[in-house]
């Protein structure tokens, strides 16, 4: 990958796959903002790839679009936004639901993918084009049983991108979700004893997965990354229109 004179921002940029991704640009020759609500882990990441750290609470309105400004203002250019930062639910969203920890994660999980792709959009279009990957996961796949809110969360993230992504194709914009199966990261640290015997994910190769995407992904596909399997864009079944019907019409706003 030559990402030589690309400038990139990358959300929850200071661990785990955000981090290996953080490294992986740099390393491809693209210049990084690392976003993330751990300023010192943040600062110590840009320093050392020679990016500029973006401390803040993604989950906050104004905050994505601080960030994006910030790092078009300092790179001069915005090319490829990875929307990646991320929290489990930490209950079980079923029964006796805290209502703080739900804002908490559609905050993070749902809001800041949203705030993040309105925000870069007119930075990417400024730049004649990029991409905006959004981690989803393959929870946003298939429901997980024993997390419901991030389950929801993730396939709210798999639905944004599927619109958007031919919404912007136009633009040359292409948007694209990343769905990875369990990867051992800090995210999963708790609950780590429960995965004895089972294959997780390193990092790094969910970065090989946003570098596939990069490279070759198309608009709205949203990719799975397993272990031992070529990560690749997910075959989602069609659903089945009224009987004897047409296409459906175009409802898009912009025609109102
Ligand atoms: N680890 C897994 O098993 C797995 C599987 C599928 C998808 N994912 C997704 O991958 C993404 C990255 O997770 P990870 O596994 O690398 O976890 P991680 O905990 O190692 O990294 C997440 C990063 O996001 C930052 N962050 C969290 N909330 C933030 C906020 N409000 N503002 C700014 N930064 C914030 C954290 O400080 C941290 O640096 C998440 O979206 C997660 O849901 C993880």
């Amino acid at each position: 990958m030559d990402l030589k004179g690309k400038a990139a921002l990358v959300t929850g940029g200071a661990s785990g796959i955000g981090e290996a991704t953080v490294r992986r640009l740099a390393a491809a020759g693209a210049v990084v903002g690392v976003a993330d609500r751990d300023v010192e882990k943040a600062r110590a990441l840009a320093d050392e790839v020679g990016g500029l750290a973006l401390p803040g609470d993604v989950a906050q309105p104004d905050a994505m679009a601080m960030a994006v400004d910030i790092a078009e203002d300092a790179f001069g250019r915005l090319n490829i936004v990875f929307l990646n930062a991320g929290i489990t639910g930490g209950q079980s969203g079923i029964e006796n639901l805290d209502l703080a920890g739900y804002r908490r994660i559609m905050g993070v999980n749902v809001d800041h993918v949203v705030f993040g792709l309105t925000a870069a959009v007119p930075a990417l279009r400024r730049a004649g084009g990029g991409n905006i990957i959004a981690t989803a996961s393959l929870a946003g796949l298939t429901g997980m049983p024993g997390d419901a809110l991030y389950t929801a969360t993730k396939h709210a993230v798999v639905g944004y991108v599927r619109a958007a992504g031919p919404m912007l194709a136009g633009d040359n914009i292409t948007v694209n979700a990343v769905c990875p199966g369990f990867a051992d990261t800090p995210l999963i640290a708790g609950a780590k004893d429960r995965f004895e015997g089972f294959p997780l994910l390193r990092a790094d190769d969910v970065a090989d997965a946003v570098e596939a995407i990069l490279d070759r992904g198309e608009p709205g596909e949203c990719w799975y990354v397993q272990p031992g399997r070529e990560p690749a864009p997910y075959g989602f079944r069609g659903v089945p229109g009224p009987k004897g019907s047409q296409p459906p019409p175009d409802v898009s706003w912009a025609d109102h």
